[in-house]
């Protein structure tokens, strides 16, 4: 696919306070505060705007192990603001950039996080995106009453009828069954809303949703998961695809393979945004970036370093000798694209157990380019001409820095090769990310029920 696109490089911020880097908030220039200073964050967002992303993304992870304290306590990770909140106080404070927050299927019920989404898209005009997880960290369990986190084929069936269950929510008001007719005192029109009448494998839900449309239709469908499930529930639901792909080769496999899959579900290409993660360290020089990454790597402390391993593998390796190459490890029921792209890295680098946690406290199994702007963006362009990227969710190791490097350095080479906007093409996320209007597919109306 080497002919010139018609389209342009999508862009998502991946923010995490003091940076993706996980020792990011100790360098002196970074950031410490995002975990509860509204202000940084809102600073952040609106960088982010002005360097005309698409999309500002909040990961969230609900449950920490005790075991992890220690090594959680060296990291700016587990004490965060929650997602949803945060992102209605930023669609006060932004006007155009996207709000993405990620919310598990495994630990929700359907009507609250519907009715949670659709408020912020009408909050923010039509800028809201839920990335649909279905909670690989094990640790989650703890925390909602359960005796034992759920198998992964178990989450990845609940996650199916759960999104199918939000959509029809989503889709309970017409687009214009908002009336507000002072005269004839109609507020709106019953013949316009519809319930929903869901009654599935495990939920039932009868709507309809006590939440109008938005601007944009419904809240974009985000989704993370690169197993076969977690693909195949990406192209029957996806409209924007996160993914962790070390290189380009995996990148495009990734690419043709989840694409592939779209018209099983009778779903265009178009209708889908893959967006790889990118870690980029820039520098005025190749040897100014590498500089900057080795100053973060000496600020490493080997239990974090070991600690996000061990969460990304989602099992504990404090057994296995550090400085020696991981033995073959046996399958689980946690994250299966990650830990797959992680395990084949360490075989195919012959790395130690401490040579790869400290690659992976580095980028987290995502694709990292360390250099001048120029080659952030020949990188860039390979990915998004080479059919492995409509779109790039950026990783900045530190915060502000990290972004401003980005936003100040790269995007203008970006525009000057004509792969990146120059102004937003719209009002909402799906009219920016290029994506359909969602119609309302015609339904019985709740008065004729
Ligand atoms: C960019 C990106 C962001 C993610 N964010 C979260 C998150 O915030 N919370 C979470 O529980 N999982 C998150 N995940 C994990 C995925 O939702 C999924 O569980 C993981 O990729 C494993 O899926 P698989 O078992 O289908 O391969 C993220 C994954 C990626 C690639």
């Amino acid at each position: 696919m080497t002919e010139k696109r018609k389209d342009k490089i999508r862009l998502g911020l991946f923010y995490w306070p003091g940076g993706n880097h996980v020792a990011g908030w100790r360098h002196p220039r970074a950031e410490d505060d995002g975990t509860f200073n509204f202000r940084t964050v809102a600073n952040i967002a609106r960088t982010a705007e002005r360097g005309l992303f698409d999309l500002f993304f909040l990961a969230d992870i609900v449950g920490l192990r005790p075991e992890q304290i220690e090594a959680q306590s060296m990291a700016a990770r587990s004490s965060y603001l929650e997602p949803l909140t945060l992102l209605s106080a930023l669609a006060a404070v932004t006007d155009r950039i996207g709000l993405v927050a990620t919310a598990t299927t495994t630990y929700n019920e359907p009507y609250h996080l519907a009715r949670k989404f659709a408020s912020i898209d009408l909050i923010s005009n039509g800028r809201a995106g839920w990335n649909l997880v279905t909670s690989h960290n094990q640790a989650e369990a703890a925390n909602f009453s359960v005796q034992s986190h759920m198998a992964h084929a178990d989450r990845y069936a609940r996650a199916r009828e759960f999104a199918e269950v939000v959509k029809g929510l989503w889709n309970s008001w017409d687009d214009d069954a908002l009336l507000r007719d002072k005269v004839s005192g109609r507020y709106f029109d019953p013949e316009k809303v519809h319930f929903l009448n869901h009654e599935g494998e495990l939920f039932k839900v009868r709507g309809p949703l006590n939440v109008s449309r938005s601007p944009q239709g419904h809240p974009v469908i985000v989704q993370a998961g690169s197993s076969g499930p977690g693909r195949d529930l990406a192209a029957e639901t996806a409209e924007v695809v996160f993914t962790a792909a070390e290189n380009y080769e995996q990148g495009r496999a990734f690419y043709a393979d989840t694409k592939a899959r779209l018209p099983r579900f009778g779903r265009a290409e178009s209708h889908m945004a893959i967006m790889p993660g990118l870690y980029p360290v820039i520098g005025g020089t190749e040897a100014e970036a590498r500089a900057k990454l080795a100053e973060l790597q000496e600020m490493v402390n080997p239990a974090t370093g070991l600690f996000l391993l061990q969460h990304l593998l989602g099992r504990d390796l404090s057994m296995y000798p550090l400085d020696e190459p991981l033995p073959g490890l046996p399958a689980h029921d946690g994250a299966q694209g990650r830990t797959e792209v992680i395990l084949r890295t360490a075989r195919e680098k012959n790395l130690t157990l401490r040579q790869l946690y400290q690659e992976v406290a580095v980028a987290r199994g995502h694709n990292m380019i360390c250099g001048t702007p120029e080659q952030v963006a020949d990188e860039m362009e390979k990915w998004f001409i080479g059919g492995a990227a409509d779109g790039f969710n950026l990783l900045p190791p530190c915060f502000p820095w990290g972004l401003d490097d980005f936003v100040d350095q790269v995007v203008p080479v970006l525009q000057r090769r004509g792969l990146y906007r120059t102004e937003y093409e719209g009002e909402t996320l799906r009219e920016n990310l290029g994506l359909p209007y969602p119609e309302v597919p015609h339904r019985q109306s709740a008065k004729s029920a």
